[in-house]
């Protein structure tokens, strides 16, 4: 079984600031950097890191060489990135002194993706084979409809959550992983538990995975339900922390790991991203991941 991620590739610019600015306010940031990332990415590192083979597949512009050379350096077979004339998708990203985000996104190379350059990648790929996809490249729908022809298992991150999404056939997917917010907007509805048992009714033969923030993440297939705590800890950046929990959860179910361990090492490596600065660079190896669950 092979993992195929087509996704974002993004340059985060991260301001350290005091608050989030406001509407019509100016204020000073304490400090920038430059970090690797992208939903898309993050979640490929995370399965390179947690021991998964994967495939990452996606488009940067000229600026985009970095992304290469870390697909070398984290072991993301990156031979179905394309570069394209013009700019990599990129970031503006606010970091409050509580840890908190916000992200601005400029699709850039990730909104170039064709159905030829789509069909070519997908070709690589046989039926079992699992796509992963989130919400930051163009021809999701796409996508969805020929993986599913292929006999493809797709998970889907419907991150972020946009009217893009609408053309996308959700009975095609195998594997939800979203939070509170993405499960509202599907379902209507806003209580957590509310939303999963609506999603398990319209989606009854998915395996849905529901991040709750604090509350930790809630785990639904086949009429059985599994909660898990999040791990303390203090954050000093939360960006890339569910894509942290995606790519380890995956990695998980390829291994047939039992499903209370995924989602404990999914929260703990989550856990671990979230006390460091960045996307790519916050994500931990699969060892430092069982070694923190040992020291429990
Ligand atoms: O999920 C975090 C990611 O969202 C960031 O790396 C940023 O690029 C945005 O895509």
């Amino acid at each position: 079984m092979k993992v195929l991620n087509i996704g974002s590739m993004n340059l985060d610019y991260v301001y350290q600031v005091d608050h989030i600015v406001q509407p019509g306010e100016t204020i000073s940031s304490g400090g920038m950097n430059i970090f690797l990332g992208g939903k898309g990415m993050n979640q490929s590192i995370a399965l390179a890191k947690a021991g998964v083979e994967v495939y990452h597949g996606g488009m940067i512009g000229e600026d985009g060489q970095p992304f290469l050379d870390a697909c070398k350096e984290y072991g993301v077979k990156g031979e179905y990135i394309r570069k394209v004339p013009g700019k990599t998708g990129h970031t503006i990203i606010q970091i409050d002194k509580d840890a908190q985000n916000c992200i601005l996104l400029f699709g850039g190379a990730n909104q170039m993706l064709t159905e030829d350059y789509i069909d070519e990648v997908l070709a690589g790929f046989e039926k079992g084979d699992i796509l992963l996809l989130q919400n930051e490249v163009n021809n999701v729908a796409y996508m969805v409809d020929k993986a599913y022809e292929k006999g493809m298992q797709i998970a889907l991150n419907p991150s972020p959550f946009d009217s893009k999404l609408d053309a996308v056939d959700m009975s095609k997917i195998s594997i939800f992983l979203l939070n509170e917010i993405e499960g509202g907007q599907i379902t209507g509805l806003s209580a957590p538990d509310e939303i999963l048992a609506d999603m398990c009714k319209r989606f009854p033969n998915a395996k849905i995975v529901l991040t709750l923030g604090s509350d930790g993440a809630v785990y639904a297939e086949a009429g059985k339900t599994y909660h898990q705590p999040i791990f303390k800890v203090q954050a000093v950046d939360t960006t890339a922390a569910g894509d942290t929990f995606t790519g380890y959860f995956l990695a998980g179910l390829v291994e047939g790991m039992p499903i209370e361990d995924i989602l404990k090492m999914s929260a703990k490596a989550s856990s671990i991203a979230v006390t460091r600065q960045g996307a790519v660079p916050s994500i931990p190896y699969r060892k430092e991941v069982e070694e923190a669950l040992q020291t429990m």
